[in-house]
């Protein structure tokens, strides 16, 4: 016990109630709802829609918006940025607020981040770009309070905190850099009014040292504001009769603290909310009272004093940070803080670290803390208050945590300060974090090692060899986050060390025992990856023995100074810096009109602005617009027994009604494809996944109907579920047997064969090789998730707003669902944000709920899923599982291959059949093999149907390929580059076939290979890598060439065909529509340049507003990569149509357009056509035929080669170089082109080595069985800023031109790249390889099969040393003794 505070009532001094004040994009506000989220007011109750919600959890960045306040100790004011989605009103009170509209707009000007971004192309389907420029806006801002010199090196190290799935991320660092000059340059002007600022410098500083009460519940509000007496609010209790809603209390002193959680004993401390917010969000905890902490300087101080220092318990993460960075390099003492430091830039992303407090991680007890094990090590001391009576108490770090999320706190406890003690000379301090991605992610395992030396090391006058022998541990802490149910020292190893001589090489073997005692890991144990966490525990301490070593050496050589210099044995450098070079041969490029230029086009400047719109974004036009929620399945499969919605009805207020299948007033299936009817909008009774659409319920507001979709309670009969392809295979759960509905008319197996693979197969002459190879899900991960608002007119019309690839399918659905006429039914997408094939098809479904409620009830009904319910509900890429059987001879010639794929379909059909065919046709990727039969499985389980996902189908086929390519290599102990080379189709003096009979007319797939091989000098690099490898144990790099050949037209014949309408105005402006919708990949910005070169006038006299199905009808998805091909061809179609009308006014064309088009309207000449297009020359090749022909217009073709460096202690690794070459034809828009090719590049980089889908299955029995467990970012990790290569080459091939009359001679290019990043993947095994040769030779005769995605997990348990070995053999011992 320490000191103790008077808990008597007394005056705590002035009070200010009870609206929150704040100022936003300049404009004041008083709000009465604290509770509610600033995204929600922001978007809600301001219409400033561009700040986005990306996953309302902290984890995408888009919500970010700019604050500026007042210190509450210094005064002074500060600014930084936060996740709107986090942060309640009561938080942002006293704050100026800034979004995306207030730093610039179309109307008042563009801010010079706006422009450039613009300029650069770093804004695709603009869904993230508002929270992008505004964390840029922030650290302009930041470094203008500081008065520090804005530099590219914080442009690089800034965007942790958020995400974009299009662009691959180099845009945006290029337009940046290119700001760092323009603001030093120029400075920029100064934003926001800065005499505002100054003004609001008094009245928010007044207010933060003021206690300020929030409530909604106006009662309670006015009865405070009545009452400039303190006492109104000391004698307020619960026990009133008032009933309060919502409160929350910011106290300014720690006396009102503790008052008014005496007052209050349920209220929630809050600081930065990220740990609450979150709670609330996914968990749905209700609390009701909270007290903010962020005003109370007891809880903000940060002073160093003699012997170490104390952190006030509400101090944010980043002001720790900044006050690290501050600190002398070479000092011992501040050895510990130096470790936190480098934990600390690796916390979260840079908004959670602006407001997340020291305090708050440490009462969560998070035992995958990154920080708390260091704590522990430190032994630093937490002290804290009892709000009930006054007492003090503290306790060490390691005696704090006792159990999963416990510490010794009370309810009425509050954390106060923690006291970081400094290190002496002898005391060496290292910490660790390994997690799936670098940045903003949660430790998977992390650590701290403190080693106190019984001997400093006097460097002058003992030798480097002699300074080793005679250091002894004398005292030893070793503590792990992510091993236990809470962070945990191993005690039994520590105890083991001490006193022992540092020597990694002898302690290892000690600590491999002690350790497994000390962590005792069940297979079943939450996150699973025992085995890896278990190698990780002992390579993180091996390296900090390495480390400490290494530490002393340098120490004892040279000075002071800590290491510098590379260590192998060390950690991969974190520091990132990005340099790329984009080369557009001169001739590719235009040299008149708009094709082949980067046209700046209008889209991208609406995105920077925030001004574009998506589905949720539309304002409602009617008050009683209302909200729907779903009720999904939690069984995988399963009778529904009862639904009891009792609970909803008696207790929610704002209800409107619950549909369910025998409200559909149509039809409650629909069908997809080949007529297949196995879609349902709701289920009927039988559910066959988990997240299957049971109900919809309909309410007031969206928070109305979520509750209410969670108070529906459903009593179930559990079947036998089929999850995974091993599954299904043990089932026999293929087509047609799958015993849903007898799909044998439609389905069979499908297959291509070619030559006479058994015949070679059996030749004794030949080599041989077989394997297989897993492919996991993808999740899409579009920023913007799936919406939709419907809104009934006058008989029976109803107007549908879409996030959809395909309006007309969609249109089709509902249509059908209502048991309409379609012409009753539009469906109108403006944009998306992103789509990637996963709404394609899987947006129906919603919109058919969606329509089915707005039909029924007559009114307006709006949705957009929550991330969490999106990544449940929509399906993701599909699994695949391939087996192989090669036959070689001994020069690498390869003479037969046998595969056979199966895919994970899910419950539905959906796609899955045009997607195992895209995989059959890529199964030879772009090699000659002269005998081959690939088959093709679909695989039904009781998960959600998997869907369309760029590629589809092809890389995981093409992957599957290159592995059989390396197996072959292997076995000949042949660079797989070789292997490639002399397999892959070339066409001298011939046209190749492919294995279905499609001449390879035009082929440049040899050339862009070469040329790659080339430019990156491939053969020296690769030498110079064999050489680093041999000369290092720890640290490996491996590189990797890999080629590519896409097919471009939908492999279905019938979708090959577009149509668009083009309108020419009396004043010749001219309105265009289409049935493709833009996402990002520039289709209407390409549309607008061939419109306006047909008719020879200004882009801007060409507009696209919409994609609609009552303009143009029956359209095809947007997919497959054509739809630029398709439309433009239309559109060409069509525009020449009116050119031929025009010439009969004005045949030589000697009047301006304006005047032409006057004139043809006097005349009475038509102005507007519909063009319409069909690919010609492509057939329907029936794969249940083995039939042959052309099912592809062309390829794109490209390769791409890879460096990588690993760390084989931990399996992270980055991206030394990447480059690619591609042949796309004649770019027509350079900058989207250069775009696409990277934004699919680093999206596969996530498919192989990144993205993880984790569902409660055999493999994750820690889980649920069905159920997902990367429901968000925080589980799902989508490659940062930080993993794209840092040297990125993209070249486009020269003399390129497409052989098929497309326009401009160019080629489609959105899903071709993609595949290019298995280079990554090559990369990796070969420094993998690397890795298991210097090891083991039992390992490195073995080849290496891996699968994808290639994760730190897979990587570092194929490098097979030691710490492996003796992992893998201990967990055989323990399932041996059960
Ligand atoms: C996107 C995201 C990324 C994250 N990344 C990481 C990461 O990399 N590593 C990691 O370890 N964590 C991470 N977290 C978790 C979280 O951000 C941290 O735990 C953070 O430090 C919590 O601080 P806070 O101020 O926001 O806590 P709050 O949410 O405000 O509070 C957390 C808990 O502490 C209590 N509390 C707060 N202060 C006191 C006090 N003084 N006395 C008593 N109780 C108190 C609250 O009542 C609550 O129970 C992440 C969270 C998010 C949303
Ligand atoms: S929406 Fe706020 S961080 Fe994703
Ligand atoms: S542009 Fe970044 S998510 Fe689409």
């Amino acid at each position: 016990m320490l000191k103790t505070i008077s808990t008597e009532s007394k005056s705590l001094g002035d009070t200010r109630v009870a609206m929150v004040l704040c100022y936003i994009n300049g404009i004041s506000h008083q709000v009465q709802k604290p509770e509610k989220l600033l995204i929600d007011y922001l978007r809600e109750d301001c219409s400033l829609t561009g700040t986005k919600l990306g996953c309302g959890e902290g984890g995408c960045g888009a919500c970010t918006v700019w604050i500026w306040t007042v210190d509450p100790v210094s005064m002074q004011p500060i600014c930084y940025t936060v996740n709107a989605c986090l942060v309640n009103l009561a938080m942002v009170d006293s704050c100026y607020i800034m979004t995306i509209e207030g730093i610039g707009n179309r109307k008042k000007g563009l801010h010079p981040i706006q422009k450039l971004l613009t300029q650069y192309g770093g804004s695709q389907c603009g869904f993230c770009t508002p929270g992008i420029l505004m964390s840029m806006y922030g650290l302009g801002q930041k470094c203008k309070a500081s008065k520090t010199v804005l530099d590219i090196e914080q442009v690089e190290s800034h965007f942790d905190g958020n995400l974009c799935r299009c662009t691959g991320y180099r845009s945006i660092f290029d337009a940046f850099k290119e700001y760092v000059q323009v603001a030093n340059q120029s400075g920029t002007e100064e934003q926001p009014p800065q005499d505002l600022l100054q003004n609001l410098l008094n009245v928010f500083g007044t207010r933060r040292r003021t206690l300020r009460i929030f409530t909604s519940n106006a009662e309670y509000l006015h009865s405070m504001t009545d009452s400039s007496s303190l006492s109104s609010y000391l004698h307020f209790s619960p026990s009133s009769n008032i009933n309060i809603d919502h409160i929350f209390i910011r106290p300014t002193s720690l006396e009102q603290v503790m008052h008014y959680k005496r007052v209050y004993p349920l209220a929630k401390f809050i600081v930065g909310n990220s740990e609450v917010g979150i709670d609330v969000k996914m968990k749905h905890r209700q609390w009701k009272q909270f007290i903010l902490l962020n005003d109370v300087p007891e809880l903000l101080h940060l002073n160093m004093c003699s012997d170490g220092c104390h952190i006030g318990a509400a101090v944010s993460l980043d002001k720790i940070l900044e006050h690290i960075e501050q600190l002398k390099r070479s000092e011992h003492r501040f050895r510990a803080f130096y470790a936190l430091g480098k934990q600390l830039k690796r916390f979260g992303g840079v908004q959670i670290r602006n407001v997340a407090s020291l305090g708050g991680n440490i009462v969560t007890a998070s035992p995958i803390s990154d920080i708390q094990p260091l704590l522990v090590a430190m032994n630093a001391t937490f002290q804290w208050i009892s709000c009930n009576d006054g007492i003090y108490k503290k306790a060490i770090a390691s005696d704090f945590f006792v159990g999963y999320r416990q510490t010794l706190l009370h309810e009425d406890d509050l954390l106060v300060d923690i006291w970081i003690p400094f290190t002496n000379e002898s005391e060496y301090v290292f910490a660790y974090k390994v997690s799936r991605r670098q940045e903003d992610d949660i430790a998977i395992v992390s650590a701290a090692m403190r080693f106190v030396l019984r001997s400093a090391c006097y460097p002058d006058t003992i030798s480097f060899r002699s300074t080793l022998n005679k250091d002894i541990l004398e005292d030893v802490s070793i503590v792990y986050g992510g091993m236990a149910e809470r962070i945990k020292r191993a005690e039994q190893t520590e105890a083991a060390l001490r006193g022992s001589p540092l020597d990694p090489r002898l302690l290892m073997p000690i600590c491999f025992d002690t350790l497994d005692r000390d962590f005792v890991l069940n297979a079943d144990s939450p996150g699973g990856m025992v085995a890896f966490r278990k190698t990780i525990a002992c390579s993180l301490l091996l390296r900090s023995f390495y480390r400490l070593e290494h530490t002393l050496q340098i120490m004892a050589s040279h000075s002071i100074h800590l290491p510098k210099e590379e260590d192998e044995r060390d950690e991969l450098d974190p520091s990132f810096s990005c340099r790329a070079i984009q080369t557009i041969p001169q001739h590719l490029k235009s040299n008149s009109g708009f094709l082949g230029s980067s046209s700046p086009h209008p889209a991208p400047f609406l995105q920077c602005s925030g001004e574009a719109q998506y589905v949720d974004d539309i304002p409602n036009a009617s008050m009683d617009t209302l909200y729907g929620a779903f009720i999904l399945s939690s069984e995988p499969h399963a009778n529904v027994l009862s639904i009891d919605c009792s609970q909803v009805y008696d207790t929610l207020p704002g209800m409107t009604r619950i549909f369910f299948s025998q409200d559909v007033p149509g039809t409650n299936s629909f069908s997809i494809v080949h007529g297949v009817c196995d879609e349902q909008v709701f289920c009927s009774g039988h559910v066959t996944a988990v997240g299957q659409v049971i109900g919809f319920v309909v309410a007031d507001t969206r928070e109305h109907a979520k509750m209410a979709a969670r108070l529906v309670k459903i009593e179930y009969e559990r079947l036998p579920a089929i999850l995974t392809i091993e599954d299904a295979r043990a089932q026999e759960s293929f087509e047609p047997c799958c015993g849903r509905m007898n799909l044998s008319s439609v389905l069979s197996p499908h297959w291509i064969e070619d030559g006479n693979v058994d015949e070679v197969m059996n030749r004794t002459d030949l080599l041989k090789v077989s394997g297989k190879m897993k492919i996991g899900a993808q999740e899409h991960f579009y920023l913007e998730t799936h919406g939709c608002l419907a809104i009934p007119g006058e008989n029976d019309e109803l107007v549908l707003f879409v996030s959809t690839q395909s309006p007309a399918k969609t249109q089709m659905a509902v249509s059908k669902v209502l048991g309409l006429e379609s012409h009753k039914v539009v469906c109108k997408t403006k944009r998306i944000g992103g789509g990637f094939g996963g709404k394609e098809t899987r947006n129906i479904f919603i919109s058919c709920a969606v329509a089915v409620a707005a039909h029924l009830l007559k009114k307006p009904v709006r949705i957009s899923l929550d991330r969490e319910e999106d990544m449940c509900m929509t399906g993701h890429r599909h699994p695949f599982l391939g087996e192989y059987r090669v036959a070689f001879d001994k020069l690498g010639k390869i003479l037969a291959v046998e595969t056979l794929l199966f895919a994970n379909i899910g419950n539905t059909l959906d796609l899955s059949m045009a997607v195992l065919d895209r995989a059959l046709f890529h199964s030879e990727n772009v090699y000659f093999i002269p005998n081959v039969r690939f088959i093709g499985r679909l695989c039904w389980t009781h998960i959600i149907s998997n869907t369309a996902f760029r590629g589809f189908g092809g890389p995981q086929a093409m992957a599957i390929a290159e592995t059989w390519i390396h197996h072959v290599a292997h076995q000949l102990k042949m660079d797989p580059e070789s292997v490639r080379s002399i397999n892959m189709y070339r066409s001298e003096g011939f046209v190749p076939n492919t294995p279905y009979g499609m001449p390879l007319i035009g082929w440049t797939g040899w050339q862009c290979w070469q040329s790659v091989l080339e430019s990156s000098d491939f053969w020296n690099r690769k030498q110079q890598i064999t050489e680093y490898n041999a000369q290092h144990r720890y640290r490996k790099r491996g590189i990797a060439a890999v080629p590519t050949k896409f097919g471009i037209s939908f492999t279905n014949k019938t979708y090959n065909q577009a149509g668009v309408l083009v309108l020419i105005y009396l004043d010749g402006s001219v309105l265009v529509s289409h049935g493709g919708v833009e996402m990002g990949q520039g289709l209407y910005a390409k549309i607008v340049q061939i419109v306006a070169s047909e008719f020879d006038i200004p882009l801007h006299k060409v507009y696209i507003s919409e994609t609609s199905t009552d303009k143009v009808p029956n359209a095809s998805p947007t997919a497959a990569s054509s739809s630029t091909d398709l439309y433009g061809m239309a559109a060409i179609d069509a525009c020449r149509q009116l050119l031929d009308r025009l010439k009969t006014v004005d045949k030589d064309f000697c009047l301006s357009w304006e005047a032409r088009i006057q004139k043809a309207y006097h005349e009475r000449i038509s102005l507007s056509a519909t063009g319409f297009y069909c690919t010609p020359e492509i057939d329907s090749v029936d794969l249940s035929q083995n039939q042959k022909g052309n099912p592809f217009y062309y390829f794109t073709v490209g390769a791409a080669v890879s460096e990588i460096e690993l760390d084989t202690l931990t399996g992270e690794h980055h991206i030394l170089r990447t480059d690619i070459m591609m042949d796309i034809g004649r770019p027509l828009h350079p900058v989207i082109d250069i775009g696409q090719v990277e934004g699919g590049f680093v999206q596969g980089l996530g498919l192989f080595t990144l993205e993880e889908v984790i569902l409660g299955d055999e493999d994750h029995s820690w889980l649920p069985r069905g159920h997902l467990f990367t429901k968000g970012p925080s589980t799902y990790k989508l490659p940062g800023f930080h993993d794209i290569p840092r040297d990125f080459r993209v070249s486009f091939l020269s003399n390129a031109v497409n052989h098929r009359p497309i326009i401009h001679g160019s080629k489609a290019v959105g899903e071709p790249p993609l595949f290019l990043a298995f280079s990554v993947f090559e990369a990796l095994r070969n420094a993998i390889e690397s890795a298991r040769s210097d090891l083991s030779s039992d390992a490195c005769e073995l080849f290496c099969a891996l699968d994808s995605p290639l994760t730190i997990e897979r990587i570092r348990m194929a490098c097979y040393d030691e710490i492996v070995s003796h992992v893998l053999h201990e967990s055989k011992a323990v399932k041996d003794e059960k």
